[in-house]
């Protein structure tokens, strides 16, 4: 019997606990005139293993929430962790490293460097920490991704598409707790935003990685096993186990309020 030279990682199975947690998380930008209450008091789990949409109009405070959450941005109120750690309780030193080894962060805009190659991309955010990537993880992540073939292709050389999915896998390549997504296929045609739905869904299922995704379309927000509603900084709503069908009807719903009331 031969065995294969890198041995499978095994699929994880979503646990109980949460992979970050909000409790009372509030926001608040500028003073007087122009201050702004971006999140209110806000207290959501991200389940382990788990794939999670937050979805909400322009303004409701969506990005506020993963800057917050992913120890981006402070916090006014509450408190934001990341699995047992108090973002809070962090010096700038200790932020830093967190977010580096626990957090990947995808944009709307993908940020590759346009003169290194695909794979020194994905590696660049562990050579600037003078970290050594775990070969094998590495394996698994750009086979996930399907971008084996193109490692030595530069961005401009890649589709929109593939672009995408090489941020992924940069933002996947520290073995983060979390991955926070937002809106990663915003700049994308459907058939390459559903290539960077599908491997996010697979870090998810195969990788056993916890994925937080701001969306605006439904048939994205379908991808995931949870779809949690923002409206003016506060959630409004959820749903388990979404369809594009039954996402589009719960927005319908929350039209029809806003006329009403
Ligand atoms: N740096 C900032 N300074 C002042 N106000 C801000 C800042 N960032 C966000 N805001 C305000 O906070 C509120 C929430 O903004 P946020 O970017 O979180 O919304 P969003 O739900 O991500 O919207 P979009 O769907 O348009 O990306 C908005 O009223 C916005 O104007
Ligand atoms: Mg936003």
């Amino acid at each position: 019997m031969s065995l294969p030279t890198t041995a499978p990682v095994p699929v994880h199975s979503p646990s109980d606990s949460a992979a970050a947690r909000a409790t009372g998380l509030s926001k608040v930008y500028g003073e007087g005139e122009t201050r702004v209450i971006a999140l209110d008091s806000v207290s959501l789990e991200f389940g382990r293993g788990r794939f999670t949409a937050i979805m909400g109009p322009s303004g409701s405070g969506k990005s506020t929430l993963m800057h917050c959450m992913a120890g981006l941005d402070s916090v006014s109120a509450g408190s934001a962790r990341i699995g047992d750690t108090e973002l809070s309780s962090l010096n700038d030193r200790q932020l830093t490293r967190l977010r580096r080894d626990s957090i990947g962060f995808v944009f709307q805009a993908f940020n590759l460097l346009p003169t290194l190659t695909a794979l020194e991309n994905i590696t660049l955010p562990m050579a600037i920490a003078g970290r050594r990537p775990d070969q094998r993880w590495l394996d698994t992540v750009v086979g996930t991704v399907g971008l084996s073939g193109r490692l030595n292709h530069r961005p401009a050389q890649l589709s929109g598409g593939q672009q995408q999915r090489v941020a992924v896998a940069r933002a996947l390549a520290s073995r983060p707790e979390i991955i926070f997504a937002d809106e990663p296929t915003g700049n994308l045609d459907s058939r390459s935003g559903s290539e960077v739905l599908g491997f996010l869904r697979d870090s998810v299922r195969e990788l056993g990685r916890t994925v937080v995704m701001v969306t605006h379309d439904p048939a994205a927000a379908a991808y995931a096993d949870r779809v949690v509603f923002v409206a003016d900084g506060r959630l409004t709503d959820e749903l388990i186990a979404p369809t594009a069908e039954s996402v589009l009807d719960r927005m319908r719903q929350f039209d029809a309020k806003g006329r009403t009331s």
